[in-house]
């Protein structure tokens, strides 16, 4: 008998994405002459949504709080153009949600949010989770309301992913409700302290913990067992949403029950295909393009080797 598949609902932010581009990030007190700018639909949430669209999952919803301006029309249709099924928590008194974002030429990027309407997402508007199999979550709405959110998906069979982003300290027990935590390095740190990346992962007390590690790639542990993807080299462009490209391409093939491996490799594929082009939600790439690139991709042992060192696993 085959499992049924159910939706991703993903709980979190929207911003529309101020991006200019220049030589280099500015340093503290530094201003910077830089050159192009232009607008792009964005926000951590948004973003995993639209990957979790566009890679392929049965049904993808979104709840999130938006303003009642031009912004938040922009930010709306581009969640009904990627098929999200967007539920709108309206916040008339507050802006929708910004972020300004500096983008270097050599595809690094330093962000500021202003996140407005996003404040307005609160405990009580989750709204019902029949045929949600996966609840995917990030940090960028109040941290009152994310664990409130895992709490209930947990009590009712939901898987809760996490998206641990922008690193912050975590409400005592919200671990408890989490069953995938992706973070970076930066925000593991934040949850851990220091260490080799296996010792900070063994000190998560959650079932599977994924790790992004930008082009060196992921690393992930679900109970005893080690999991390594190398990043597929490209020439990156922008690493905006990179990481939110990864997070709901992986939430989307969980829900379709792939392996953890293959899973892992399709995230991967899709975070490196983002970054070489321009913006957030318009980076994000389809299904069929990320099973396209990855035919031609051969997974290459050294980097898989230098992968393991760095991350000290055995
Ligand atoms: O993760 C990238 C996102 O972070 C941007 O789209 C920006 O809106 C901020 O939320």
């Amino acid at each position: 008998m085959s499992r049924s598949v159910g939706a991703v609902l993903v709980a979190g932010s929207a911003n529309l994405d101020f991006v200019v581009r220049a030589s280099h990030v500015p340093a503290p007190g530094e201003t910077v002459l830089g050159r192009e700018f232009a607008t792009f639909p964005g926000g951590k949430g948004a973003n995993q949504a639209v990957a979790s669209a566009r890679a392929g999952a049965v049904s993808t919803r979104m709840l999130v709080a938006l303003g009642d301006d031009p912004q938040a029309r922009v930010l709306e249709e581009a969640l009904v153009d990627a098929g999200v099924a967007a539920q709108v928590v309206r916040v008339p008194d507050l802006a929708s949600g910004t972020a300004f974002i500096c983008l270097s030429d050599d595809a690094e990027n330093a962000i500021t949010v202003a996140p407005g309407a996003n404040t307005g997402l609160r405990p009580h508007h989750l709204p019902s989770l029949r045929g949600v199999s996966h609840l995917l979550l990030q940090l960028e709405t109040p941290l009152d309301t994310v664990a409130t959110f895992a709490r209930l998906a947990r009590d009712a069979g939901v898987r809760v992913v996490l998206n641990a982003a922008p690193a912050t300290t975590l409400p005592e027990g919200m671990l408890d409700s989490v069953d995938v935590l992706v973070v970076n390095e930066g925000e593991l740190t934040a949850l851990t302290g220091r260490g080799t990346v296996a010792a900070q992962i063994a000190r998560l007390a959650v079932p599977c913990v994924v790790v992004t590690l930008g082009e060196r790639g992921c690393v992930a542990r679900r109970g005893a067992e080690l999991f390594l993807q190398p990043a597929f080299p490209v020439d990156a462009v922008d690493t905006t949403a990179a990481g939110d490209t990864f997070c709901g391409a992986l939430t989307a093939r969980l829900s379709e029950h792939a392996g953890l491996a293959d899973a892992l490799r399709f995230a991967s594929a899709a975070s490196a295909l983002a970054c070489t082009r321009l913006g957030a939600q318009a980076s994000i790439p389809a299904r069929t393009d990320v099973d396209a690139w990855l035919a031609t991709q051969v997974d290459d042992p050294a980097r898989r080797a230098a992968l393991a060192v760095y991350c000290g696993t055995p």
